[in-house]
């Protein structure tokens, strides 16, 4: 059986905080093998892509605002459930009520900004997986 696949992006506030080894740590515990990874700039055609069922919400400009603040890491894990396991140790999108022992929980807070930083991206579903993996791995220019 194929193995899944996973794209994840470590956003521009893990990077900024030192906290790219942490996250690729506690993914790489749970047993899940670490596939590709690169460094990565947003930008707002990309991100229209990535985030293609928020652009036409209120908060999506701030989406922009934080995605596009500095460097972030894409990274691909693989294994069996590997979409499930993974979200499930990002926990929820929301940091201050995200569940301490997950990486939101554990790592993220509400800073006043008007997005929520929340450290981690995690595909949904494998289908988003393999569009997310061809947009950050083919499309995305390579951080020089
Ligand atoms: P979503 O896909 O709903 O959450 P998750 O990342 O947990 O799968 O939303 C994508 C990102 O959009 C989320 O990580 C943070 C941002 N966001 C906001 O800034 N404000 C909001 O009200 C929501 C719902 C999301």
């Amino acid at each position: 059986m194929n193995s899944e696949r996973i794209l994840i992006l470590i956003k521009p506030d893990g990077v900024r905080r030192n906290l790219t080894g942490e996250v690729l740590r506690r993914i790489e515990a749970k047993g899940y093998t670490l596939e590709n990874i690169r460094m990565a700039e947003a930008t707002p055609q990309i991100l229209a892509e990535h985030y293609s069922e928020l652009v036409d919400k209120s908060f999506y400009p701030s989406i922009v605002d934080y995605m596009t603040s500095g460097p972030l890491v894409a990274a691909i894990f693989t294994g069996q459930r590997v979409i499930e396991g993974v979200r499930s140790l990002a926990g929820a999108t929301d940091p201050t009520t995200a569940a301490p022992g997950t990486i939101r929980g554990d790592l993220a807070r509400d800073w006043g900004s008007d997005s929520v930083e929340n450290i981690i991206h995690a595909s949904d579903c494998p289908e988003n997986a393999e569009k997310e993996i061809a947009l950050w791995f083919a499309k995305v220019q390579a951080q020089r």
